[in-house]
């Protein structure tokens, strides 16, 4: 009845914001992302019995928070009627500060879940069960460049190019470890409600994932670069417009982003992306990684970087 799991977060470069269904939490439009190697979320489901209700502990501490989106998720797997839960959370990175850190808890949390309750579901129904969860969560199933398309009534996620096929690094510049201000969930639904710009972001979505898709592909790096930087700042345009306007970024990740578009000048290959907080990513080819890490690491306002290759999708763990 206890099984354990692991699973990265990814970096979305065609971002997921706004949903058709937020009841179902299904996306409006369809997203790309690379998973990353490094950094990690472990969890550890037991379902019991004999417990008074279900449990979280996350980092060694006994988290009340985050209990209910965990507990519903539970449900998803294993349907209402089931045993309560002991849920343990590690993550060797900062949680909730936009550093995708809910991708990769439901991510190891439905494959560990599903195990331990003695299931056999393929990837992509897991994946679904997590993306209700939380959006971006359903691509930590998957490693390397992963794609979403949003169906009227499901999502479809799968693995368009492995991680060694086109190994890439990301570098992650973290300017602030508090947890974000507005949650991604309730700010996407404030941009659908109220942003001038929602209507024309959804419209272009679809040309901007074939375009990143076609990048990938072909391994050409430019058109990576101009149209995960175009999606970016359109989500923060779209983010900016609403009301009240949602700013994530700091003076420090306007710093990184300078910093980014130095190295762009001197013929680097490297372009960032941000999303619901004020970190910046740098995602550049693998020679160019120390490069990029020491110019944002002298960037003011930057207490650390983080650099991560890119790997697998959620996988249990051999303990279990
Ligand atoms: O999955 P959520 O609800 O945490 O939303 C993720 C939103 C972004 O990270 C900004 C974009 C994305 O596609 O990951």
């Amino acid at each position: 009845m206890r099984a354990d799991a692991q699973a990265q977060p990814n970096i979305a470069l065609i971002k997921y914001w706004g949903k058709r269904d937020i009841e179902q939490n299904l996306p409006a439009t369809g997203s790309l992302s690379v998973t990353l190697d490094s950094l990690w979320t472990k969890m550890s489901v037991e379902f019991s019995d004999a417990l008074p209700g279900d449990k979280l502990v996350v980092n060694a501490a006994a988290s009340e928070k985050m209990l209910p989106r965990i507990s519903a998720c539970l449900d998803l797997v294993t349907g209402t009627d089931r045993p309560r839960a002991s849920i343990e959370s590690e993550s060797n990175f900062p949680i909730a500060a936009g550093l995708a850190s809910s991708a990769s808890a439901f991510a190891a949390l439905v494959v560990a879940a599903s195990k331990a309750a003695g299931q056999d579901r393929d990837t992509l129904s897991l994946a679904r069960i997590a993306g209700a969860a939380s959006g971006s969560a359903a691509r930590s199933l998957f490693g390397g460049f992963v794609e979403l398309q949003a169906g009227d009534t499901n999502i479809d996620v799968e693995t368009i190019a492995e991680a060694d096929e086109w190994p890439l690094t990301v570098v992650i510049a973290v300017t602030e470890e508090g947890v974000k201000p507005v949650s991604s969930s309730e700010a996407m639904n404030r941009s659908a409600a109220s942003s001038p710009f929602y209507s024309s972001w959804l419209e272009q979505q679809p040309a901007d994932l074939l375009s990143a898709r076609d990048a990938v592909l072909r391994k050409d790096f430019a058109q990576l670069a101009a149209v995960a930087e175009h999606n970016c700042l359109k989500m923060h345009s779209v983010m900016w417009g609403s009301r009240p306007p949602i700013v994530y970024w700091n003076s420090a990740t306007l710093s990184c982003m300078e910093a980014v578009r130095h190295l762009q000048s001197e013929g680097h290959a490297v372009f960032f992306t941000i999303d619901a907080g004020p970190q910046l990513k740098a995602v550049c080819l693998p020679d160019q990684a120390e490069l990029v890490r020491s110019a944002l690491d002298t960037c003011a306002g930057v207490g650390r970087t983080m650099v991560s290759g890119l790997g697998a999708g959620a996988r249990l763990l051999d303990n279990t």
